[in-house]
């Protein structure tokens, strides 16, 4: 990674990015956040601007940003941040963990975060500003949407399709050539076995059963 890179945010996600920056030896330029990191230590080496405005100084050409702002379900922040700056002219730089497997037959679009442990198999593509996270394992062939968090744990197997807007919540499994509208929420822990349309929430199966006397 040649260009600097501002990392946007300082909480949960972020860190974990920075982190990762770090272990690569990328050319890391600042963050940018109001508050104070909420790992100070961490980000204690590294220059926090305040405002967007102060970024201005860099020429877009030769920075990348980095999303740390972290996509939990219902909260469309981490979405209008990408697509804020993309607007301004700026590029975000598309992270892999040193310690994911990607194939080199897989497609990763701008943006993308692939975290530790994540295996990603060949004839994949990821749409831009998605999330890989920790451990997720995607199968072969699956196309998978802009703005998706593939939450830890989860696995997706081959040929599945995944529109704009999908949260795979924690340790939740897709089975083989499902599709997936956009705007849907996969509880954690659910297992999906049949296509699913737009803007639904999929709950896990909560199967409770009286002691028998
Ligand atoms: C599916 C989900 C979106 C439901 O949210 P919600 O509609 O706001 O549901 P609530 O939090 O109001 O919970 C309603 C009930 O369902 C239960 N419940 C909710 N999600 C559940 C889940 N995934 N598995 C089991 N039970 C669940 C709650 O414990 C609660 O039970 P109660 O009525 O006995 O108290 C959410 O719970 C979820 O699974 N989110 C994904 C989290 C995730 O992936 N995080 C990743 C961060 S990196």
């Amino acid at each position: 990674m040649s260009d600097g890179v501002v990392l946007i945010g300082a909480g949960g996600h972020a860190s974990v990015l920075l982190d990762l920056l770090i272990e690569q030896r990328a050319n890391i330029l600042g963050y940018i956040s109001i508050d104070i990191a909420s790992n100070e230590q961490l980000f204690s080496d590294f220059r926090r601007f305040k405002s967007d405005e102060q970024i201005n100084q860099f020429d877009r050409s030769m920075v990348k940003l980095v999303n740390g702002v972290g996509s939990i379900p219902g909260n469309t922040l981490r979405h209008d941040i990408y697509n804020r700056y993309k607007e301004l002219g700026y590029r975000f730089a598309t992270i892999v963990s040193q310690n994911a497997i990607v194939s080199k037959y897989a497609q990763l679009a701008e943006g993308v975060q692939v975290m530790h442990g994540a295996i990603i198999q060949a004839g994949v593509s990821v749409g831009c500003n998605s999330i890989v996270n920790t451990g997720a394992i995607i199968e072969h062939d699956c196309t998978i949407g802009n703005n998706n968090h593939i939450a830890p744990g989860v696995t997706i197997s081959g040929n599945v399709t995944s529109q704009s807007n999908v949260h795979f919540g924690t340790g939740s499994s897709v089975i083989q050539l499902v599709d997936i509208d956009e705007n849907v929420i996969i509880g954690a822990g659910a297992t999906i076995t049949k296509n699913v349309e737009k803007n639904s929430i999929c709950y896990p199966a909560r199967i409770f059963k009286q002691a028998i006397e």
